[in-house]
């Protein structure tokens, strides 16, 4: 299918999770198609953007990346970039259990009280290449993002592993029409209007 030229939306996705896990990797890996073995702590945080094309369902969509800092000092600034995130990627290490915990008890919960209601989160167990000193199981991790309702991949930046599926895959979501409704009525009730959602079933009884 061609791409259709209506304007390509943007939407704004942030990385987070604790400091070394790999946010700033996954998106050069992502961006740039490279991977920076010193990379260095993030300050404050930073923003990348990319278009990505659909041709199953004839779309576009350009995603602003933002990176940002898993030091403990700038979490009050992190706040400010995931409070208006269309998608959230939550990122651990799969060889440190700490950084999994973190990511349940504070960065989960984080979005929970700070973001939209309707945004996507996507979670990258990243470092899959070191699969040979997992400290956190695929399983737990798969459960946990069950309960949330989150799409769950393993990732390496270090070897490319399943980074432009990860992308892909919350932005396919985005793009569904199911979800532009939710966000179209969020937007509506955060302005004050009085909206009502028509199901599937409310259309039903009105044709009768
Ligand atoms: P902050 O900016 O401090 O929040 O850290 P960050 O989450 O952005 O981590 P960063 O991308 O800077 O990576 C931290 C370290 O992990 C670096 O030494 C990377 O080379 C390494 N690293 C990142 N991704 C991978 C990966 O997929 N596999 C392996 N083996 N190492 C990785």
């Amino acid at each position: 299918m061609s791409i259709s030229k209506e304007k390509t939306p943007n939407c704004k996705v942030v990385l987070l999770g604790e400091s070394g896990v790999g946010k700033t990797c996954i998106i050069s890996r992502y961006i740039n198609g490279t991977y920076d073995e010193k990379s260095e702590s993030t300050n404050g945080a930073s923003y990348a953007s990319k278009t990505i094309s659909y041709e199953n369902i004839g779309k576009s969509l350009q995603f602003d990346i933002w990176d940002t800092a898993g030091q403990e000092r700038y979490r009050a600034l992190t706040k400010f970039f995931y409070k208006d995130a269309a998608i959230a990627i939550l990122v651990y290490d799969i060889t440190r259990k700490e950084s999994f915990d973190e990511m349940k008890n504070y960065w989960y919960n984080q979005l929970k009280n700070f973001s939209g209601k309707n945004i996507i989160i996507g979670i990258a167990g990243n470092k899959s290449d070191l699969y040979d000193k997992e400290a956190v199981s695929e399983e737990e991790a798969r459960k946990f993002a069950s309960e949330i309702g989150a799409i769950f991949r393993l990732t390496s930046a270090f070897n490319n592993n399943n980074i432009d599926e990860l992308f892909n895959a919350v932005g396919n979501l985005y793009l569904d029409p199911k979800f532009q409704d939710d966000i179209n009525l969020e937007k509506h009730e955060k302005k004050g209007e009085n909206v009502t959602k028509l199901t599937t079933d409310d259309l039903h009884v009105k044709k009768k």
